[in-house]
């Protein structure tokens, strides 16, 4: 054993719900610091396997250990109290109050009682890290703002540093590009990278765009049916014929 121990560990984690297994023996490790792409067809697992790492649903079978402790079976807030943050796939920010108050709300979110709570809440210290991050989302001359009026890529760039906000160890991002442009996926890749080199923090991003996946991650994993069938670089797995069956399969479904 020379090698260093992954930040996380899933070892064959599986979740059925009924007879239907979504996420099947799968194990997934996580190195600190390093990006990894989850891929696959709609209803592969991706967004399953997710809520399992973060414990918003329990694992039927396999264990999880994160920052070399066994979590399987510790709560939600505990999990994200540890440092495993994610941000989810459907948007999740509160649409009538500013881009700022959001973000306080977010630092607030790891606070580990009232007491941090009130202090934070009152803290001019958190507004510098709050400010450096508007800034790298863009979003500085927006604090301000509603975030109901925000576009979907500028919606998608706050949940993302509200994530960061709240100090991730392990950054879950589940499908940060959807529902937005082009031009705002370019600066979504910007976002990544500004992340990944300002901040001490591992990502797990969950994408169905390739070009996108090619510019923030060097590392793939690809879930068909709740089982990983391929993991390896980005060309690696674009020349991987299993994989490609899958997706011209679904192409030609389509
Ligand atoms: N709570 C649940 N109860 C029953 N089945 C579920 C539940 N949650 C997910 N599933 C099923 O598990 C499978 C995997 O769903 P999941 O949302 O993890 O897929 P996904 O890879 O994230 O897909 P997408 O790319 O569309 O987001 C799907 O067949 C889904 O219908
Ligand atoms: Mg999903």
């Amino acid at each position: 054993m020379t090698d260093t121990e992954p930040l996380l560990r899933a070892e064959g984690l599986t979740k059925r719900f009924g007879e239907f297994t979504a996420v099947d023996d799968v194990d997934f490790t996580v190195q600190p610091n390093e990006t990894k792409a989850l891929i696959g067809p709609n209803g592969a697992g991706k967004t399953t396997f997710q809520n399992l790492l973060t414990g918003k649903l329990s694992a039927t079978e396999g264990t999880i250990t994160f920052d070399g402790e066994d979590v399987t079976h510790v709560s939600p807030h505990e999990r994200a109290q540890r440092g495993i943050i994610r941000k989810y796939q459907i948007t999740s920010v509160y649409e009538d109050e500013t881009v700022l108050e959001n973000m306080r709300l977010a630092f607030r979110s790891r606070a580990s009682s009232p007491w941090e709570l009130l202090r934070t809440h009152d803290d001019s210290d958190i507004r510098d890290r709050i400010e450096e991050l508007l800034s790298i989302a863009n979003l500085h001359d927006e604090q301000h703002t509603t975030v109901g009026t925000l576009s979907h890529g500028e919606k998608q760039w706050l949940e993302i540093v509200m994530a960061v906000g709240a100090e991730p160890e392990l950054l879950l991002l589940d499908e940060p590009t959807s529902g937005i442009s082009v031009g705002e996926t370019d600066d979504t890749v910007d976002l990544i990278e500004e992340i990944r080199s300002k901040e001490n923090v591992a990502i797990v991003v969950i994408e169905h765009d390739m070009d996108f996946i090619r510019k923030v991650s060097e590392s793939i994993t690809v879930l068909d049916r709740g089982e990983i069938i391929a993991s390896g670089t980005i060309d690696e797995i674009e020349n991987d014929e299993t994989v490609q069956r899958i997706y011209l399969g679904e192409a030609a479904d389509a």
